[in-house]
Parts: C-alpha cells; structure tokens; sequence
C-alpha cells in the first residue's frame, strides 16, 4: 500500500496542513479545454492550486496561447531531434527547475516513458474520456461510439508506465443518447471532463488518500 503525499514512506496520509496553493504543470498537445478548466477552477479558488507552467511538445498546440493570454509561462520541448528519452529528461529538468508538485496530463498526446513516471511518484494525473479500463488509448469517444455502450464518460487517473492504466481518482459517467454522432458525444464528455478533473484535482489536494492496490481510498 502506498500513501498519499509521499509513496512508499509508509507514512500517513493526513491532508496537507499548508495553506499555500500547490504547484501544477500542465502537459498538452492540442487545444487545451482541461487546462482552461483546471485554470479557471484555480482563478475561482476552487482548487487549492496554481498553474506554474505549461509544457508541450508541439509548438503549435493551442493551448499554449491560452496559457500566454493568462500569463502563465510556457515551454515547447518538441520530440523531434531530441528522441523520447531526451526530451523526457529535459521535460523532468523544466518541471523541476518550475517548482511543482503535481503534473496534470491535459491532451498530453504521447505516452510518457517510465523515467518520467517515476520521476513525479503518484503526482502525475491524467483525464481520459472514457470510463477506464473500457477504451483506453486513442479516439476513445468513438471506440465507446463504436462499440454500442450506453453509458460512457470520463476517468481522471493518477499515471503509471502503461497507457491509461494507473488508479482512477474520479469518474463521471454520461449517457450515449440514440441520436448522438461521435461528436456530439465528444462534446457532452467534454463538458464532464471539464468537471470531473478541477474536482479531482481538489479531492486530491485537500482530503487525506492512499493507493491500497489499485484503489485511490479517500478519508
Ligand atoms: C480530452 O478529451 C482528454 O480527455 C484527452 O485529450 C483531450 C484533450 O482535450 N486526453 P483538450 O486539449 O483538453 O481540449
């Protein structure tokens, strides 16, 4: 069993007695409606948290303009020339050198290497639309679509070295209406994304949890 706020010191997991916000980096790829969310959980002081910086490996991902227009300091460390491990390593050195605590994957397109996993121990988070461990991986809104479900949705989980494998923290489920497309499905589990990961985000920094197994137990 591993604890919150500290694996495997085998200590407790009380929530955290500090008042100041915690410190977030966001990772992403693409348009960045998670990291707006989150952002604007945190401006409204509903998750104890600051974005400190936003890192991609696209230079034209925008959501690093939204993250300009909210003065929050970017980074683009491309893939390209680099190779995954390199780049990784150069990713772990910008987390670091910002200060944080916590890193929320938010349409971080790549599958992170397992030095950068164990890098941030049970501090990285990622949102995945789909109810894990149904659909994981790409285009998992039409995979659901596809496949015929009635009730799909979304799942913020804490990241291992698998590809949207690690313990769920939260889910929120949304009903496949007998008119939906894939995107108009898309959309509503946006809209509960949106939700579900400032929640999460929240839960996680203010109630005391441990992993028992795969379990994220709160309380
Ligand atoms: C979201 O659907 C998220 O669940 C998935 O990638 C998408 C990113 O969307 N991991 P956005 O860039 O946050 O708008």
């Amino acid at each position: 069993m591993s604890k919150g706020r500290g694996t495997g010191d085998g200590g407790g997991c009380p929530p955290p007695p500090e008042t100041r916000p915690a410190r977030v980096a966001v990772l992403l790829s693409g348009r960045g409606s998670n990291f707006v969310a989150l952002a604007d959980g945190c401006a409204r002081g509903e998750v104890p948290a600051e974005i400190v910086l936003v890192l991609s490996d696209r230079p034209d991902a925008p959501g690093l303009a939204r993250a300009r227009e909210r003065g929050i300091p970017t980074r683009v460390i491309p893939r390209k020339g680099l190779g995954q491990q390199e780049q990784e390593r150069q990713m772990v050195a910008a987390v670091r050198a910002a200060g944080t605590e916590w890193v929320c994957l938010a349409g971080y397109m790549r599958i992170l290497g397992a030095e950068f996993v164990a890098a941030f121990p049970e501090r990285i988070l990622n949102i995945h639309p789909a109810l894990l461990p149904a659909f994981p991986g790409r285009e998992a809104q039409r995979q659901a679509f596809e496949y015929g479900v009635k009730v799909s949705g979304c799942t913020v989980h804490l990241v291992d070295a698998g590809c949207d494998t690690g313990p769920i923290v939260a889910q929120r489920a949304v009903p496949v209406l007998d008119d939906d497309t894939t995107e108009t499905l898309a959309a509503r589990i946006l809209e509960q994304e949106h939700r579900a990961y400032a929640e999460a985000l929240r839960l996680l920094l203010t109630r005391g949890w441990h992993v028992e197994g795969r379990r994220v137990v709160f309380g």
